[in-house]
């Protein structure tokens, strides 16, 4: 189990760079060129490990995916993805191992709800203790048969098998759409079912509570799929295509969610001056940086335009003195993968921070309140559990965070939060079991080490 080394008390940050590609719209990217006709290609993956259980997912279903000649480590991997659609999916020879992507579960099963054949989906530790049943449910709904593991209150938990069938559990039987009301705003949930939708009979609907990320929409739409976006509603018809998703030709842009983790690094310490080159700035995606200029923070955000039907951005922060902010509602929902990153830049900001409405953290890669609140305290900073969200009481100044130990309880975004809260503490910390990073940014420490900053992955 490797520990992140930190020697605190770090200098401004200062640097212009890319970051790897984002990891939402990768997975997208490969597992909807692995359903369209023909030959995609795929530009500037990050290689995190997550999106490589994509990748081995898609070949298991006898997709043909290479390495394309823009492979390399900047700025990203490439692959070409050759696929006859839905249709030519084939029944994987063994189980499928998800890794810790909850992602590749649960769109997976979408895909999968619709074919003739079962697949068994596994995890690892963490992804078998995520709840399965907000995607098990609509889809049983729509005629699909799913089965895993059985827990308290109904919960369903991975391994999930999962292949087609009616009433009675006929083989024949298509899957008919439905008019789904999702409790969470949750988009694996949604692409789950607008995956499903593909090869339904009758429409598609599904309502969220508040709007979750559209990288789904974005992609199928340019797949060619009639897909009808309202507020807080995607609609997708059957009728009026044939049902042949477009080959992609696209360039995944520079992931927000990992950019964050430099931006809020740079935005806690007067004196840094960082620009993020090509990252995706998808308004479902940009509540993190609405809450680091709501914090005191001084951001530019210059568009380049779009990249793969998604907007993209030059980002450039200052650092300057932070205030404590209050966090919720829809905020909370733009800002979900980021409110651990937003908690640690807290722990540096003037006065108390409020994350409200982020019962969702509790069931992310780890229980994500338990988990930020104890590894903040485990380095000296006062932070509290609330049952829907976590309080945090900033101290800041240089030398005001002591510094100390943290556990990222698995979690790859919990172990970057606290390495961010713990670079500019005023003594040296250990961040335990934090190898785990590489599941979404592999570049991390190389990155931030480039920054003029000190730490190390131990083993
Ligand atoms: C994701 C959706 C979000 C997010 C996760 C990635 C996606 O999850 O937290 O990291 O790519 O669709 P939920 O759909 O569970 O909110």
């Amino acid at each position: 189990m490797s520990d992140l080394i930190l020697r605190g008390a770090s200098r401004p940050l200062i640097g212009d760079i890319r970051v790897p590609g984002d990891k939402s719209i990768a997975h997208r990217a490969v597992l909807f060129s692995a359903l369209a006709h023909g030959r995609s290609r795929v530009r500037g993956l990050s290689g995190g490990e997550d999106n490589n259980r994509t990748v081995a997912a898609c070949r298991a279903l006898g997709v043909r995916i290479e390495s394309g000649p823009g492979s390399g480590p900047d700025p990203g991997g490439e692959l070409i993805i050759e696929s006859q659609g839905l249709d030519g999916l084939r029944s994987s020879a063994t189980t499928i191992d998800c890794g810790n992507s909850g992602t590749t579960m649960r769109l997976l099963a979408g895909v999968l709800a619709s074919r003739p054949f079962a697949t068994t989906l596994v995890g690892d530790q963490y992804l078998e203790a995520r709840p399965m049943r907000r995607v098990a449910e609509p889809l049983g709904r729509m005629g699909a048969t799913i089965t895993g593991r059985t827990g308290v209150r109904g919960e369903l938990y991975p391994p999930l098998t999962i292949g087609r069938g009616g009433q009675g559990g006929s083989v024949s039987a298509p899957l008919h759409g439905i008019d789904y009301v999702s409790p969470q705003a949750s988009a694996q949930v949604k692409s789950a079912i607008l995956l499903a939708g593909l090869a339904a009979e009758g429409t598609t609907r599904v309502c969220e509570p508040a709007p979750s990320r559209d990288h789904t929409e974005r992609m199928l739409r340019a797949q060619g799929v009639p897909l009808i976006v309202e507020k807080g509603l995607v609609q997708i018809e059957p009728a009026g295509w044939d049902r042949r998703l477009l080959p992609l030709d696209v360039t995944v842009p520079g992931d927000l969610s990992s950019a964050a983790f430099l931006l809020g690094a740079a935005a806690i310490v007067p004196g840094s001056v960082l620009v993020l080159r090509g990252v995706g700035v998808n308004p479902t995606r940009t509540g993190v940086l609405d809450a680091l200029v709501m914090m005191g923070a001084a951001l530019s955000i210059d568009v380049l335009g779009e990249v793969g039907g998604e907007p993209v951005a030059d980002v450039t922060v200052w650092g300057s003195p932070l205030r404590g902010i209050e966090i919720a509602g829809a905020l909370t929902v733009r800002a979900i993968d980021e409110l651990p990153l937003l908690a640690a830049v807290a722990a540096h900001a003037e006065g108390e921070t409020v994350i409200r409405d982020a019962r969702e953290l509790r069931v992310k890669e780890s229980d994500r309140i338990a988990s930020m609140v104890a590894a903040l305290t485990g380095l000296g900073i006062d932070a509290e559990e609330r049952e829907d969200g976590l309080v945090i009481r900033g101290r800041p100044g240089p030398g005001k965070v002591r510094g100390g130990q943290a556990k990222s309880a698995g979690d790859h975004r919990i172990a970057m939060a606290a390495a961010v809260c713990a670079l500019f503490a005023e003594g040296p910390s250990r961040i335990e079991d934090a190898a785990n990073i590489a599941t979404s940014f592999p570049s991390f420490v190389p990155l931030v080490q480039g920054l003029g900053a000190e730490l190390e992955l131990r083993p």
